[in-house]
């Protein structure tokens, strides 16, 4: 939009903002709301025996008509220059599924009553909303209820069933770990399940990586040393969300095995049990990095975010951890050098009290919130033909998300989501 086209526009809300004699002026008086409520401001409608109230505004706005939302494109279409922000319902009309609204500029809307209780302002409405399309809610663990918490899932179903498909998302999202077996013994046999969800999140590793044992490499998780737990890729500002990891071959003997850590957990016992050390790995940043050549291509990333990433609501959005992948440079003041090391001490002691060990098997892939689980995996050695071999991908959580909704949907589990 050009300058002028701009000012305009904005001259052109304000005006009528003042003409509607209803926001600036109750806006001092009403301090926390832009505007007053006023019963007039809203519609009431009883459905399923429940009367909800709903914003003329907002029913204006969110008009299902052609000229005002696409229905192919699933956009509002409506011009907002001409958009009044005190619309007045001059007639309701309601039947069993739908209500009708005819505005007092003679405009007509329709929404479907199922559509507008899922939309609906009370707490336990938009709850259910927030539960069942916004995201599945987090169960948090501990590693001694891994076995019960890591459900598994067959390869064939999840490529061949919806209902597969949307179970192990489902159970992914919710505890942050599932196992998928049957896997066939391919190199690209992850390809399936990755196009099935979506697609790969590529990383300066490639769409996909091999985790096996190489002496000069890029990456110490490719070293068949113990490999410490830690996210992968802290140095992306914008983290692969899941991690993965196809089995292609499991060490015989000792060693190879996983440890896992639900940080919800370790995090949310440190909030109430260390308050101090929690706020100091809420607040304190953290430089992550990765330097190197991969595929002949040079690399050098930097991303700094604190290990206990809280959104505005103060849930837990990212965790960051990784010793190898955690730069030299601090960015926070000297005096917190030596009480955020405590911290993240305490932090890593804490993961190791609630983890979970798991081993591997050929055709098994283990699949885990990389923005929530620590993993790492014991030392092992390869010996003869027994070469220990992984195939791994990272898909996003954007991704994973949209294909649960899609499938809820697809598979009728909700009315009037979109
Ligand atoms: C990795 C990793 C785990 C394993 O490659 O980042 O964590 O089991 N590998 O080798
Ligand atoms: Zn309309
Ligand atoms: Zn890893």
């Amino acid at each position: 939009m050009s300058l002028m086209r701009q000012f305009q526009s904005t001259n052109h809300i304000i005006k009528r903002l003042y003409k509607s004699g209803n926001a600036l002026g109750n806006q001092i008086h009403t301090q926390n709301r832009l505007f007053k409520e006023k019963e007039d401001d809203f519609i009431q409608l009883e459905i399923k025996e429940e009367l909800l109230k709903f914003p003329n505004v907002w029913l204006r706005d969110n008009c299902q008509c052609n000229q005002c939302y696409h229905p192919t494109a699933h956009s509002r279409i409506l011009d907002w220059n001409k958009f009044n922000l005190d619309p007045k319902p001059v007639e309701v009309v309601k039947d069993e599924n739908s209500v009708q609204v005819t505005w007092d500029d003679g405009h007509k809307s329709s929404y479907n009553l199922n559509w507008l209780q899922f939309r609906s302002f009370t707490p336990r409405h938009q709850k259910t909303y927030t539960e069942t399309i916004y995201k599945p809610v987090k169960k948090v663990w501990h590693g001694s209820d891994f076995e019960k918490v890591c459900s598994k899932h067959d390869y064939n179903q999840i490529l061949e069933s919806d209902e597969a498909l949307y179970n192990w998302l489902q159970d992914l999202s919710t505890y942050g770990i599932a196992l998928i077996e049957n896997t066939p013994d391919s190199e690209t046999a992850l390809d399936g399940i990755v196009n099935r969800v979506a697609f790969p999140r590529k990383t300066h590793y490639g769409f996909k990586f091999i985790v096996q044992h190489v002496t000069n490499t890029s990456n110490v998780a490719y070293l068949s040393s113990n490999l410490q737990m830690h996210t992968d890729l802290p140095y992306y500002e914008y983290c692969p969300g899941t991690n993965m990891l196809h089995c292609l071959v499991q060490t015989l003997g000792d060693g190879g095995e996983n440890m896992l850590a639900d940080c919800h957990y370790t995090a949310k016992y440190m909030a109430q049990h260390h308050p101090e050390q929690f706020k100091l790995l809420t607040e304190t940043e953290v430089e992550w990095r990765d330097v190197g050549v991969e595929h002949g291509k040079e690399f050098f990333k930097l991303h700094r975010s604190p290990v206990i990433c809280l959104d505005n609501h103060g849930e837990i959005v990212r965790i960051n951890f990784s010793i190898p992948q955690r730069g030299s440079q601090f960015p926070g003041p000297i005096e917190n050098v030596k009480p955020w090391y405590e911290a993240h001490s305490l932090f890593y002691e804490l993961s190791h009290k609630f983890v979970a060990h798991f081993k591997t098997k050929a055709g098994n892939i283990l699949v885990f919130d990389n923005i929530r689980v620590l993993h790492g995996r014991n030392q092992y050695e390869d010996k003869g033909d027994n070469v220990r071999k992984l195939i791994g991908a990272y898909v996003d959580w954007d991704e994973i998300y949209s294909k649960l909704r899609c499938l809820k949907v697809k598979l009728e589990l909700e009315e009037g989501v979109q």
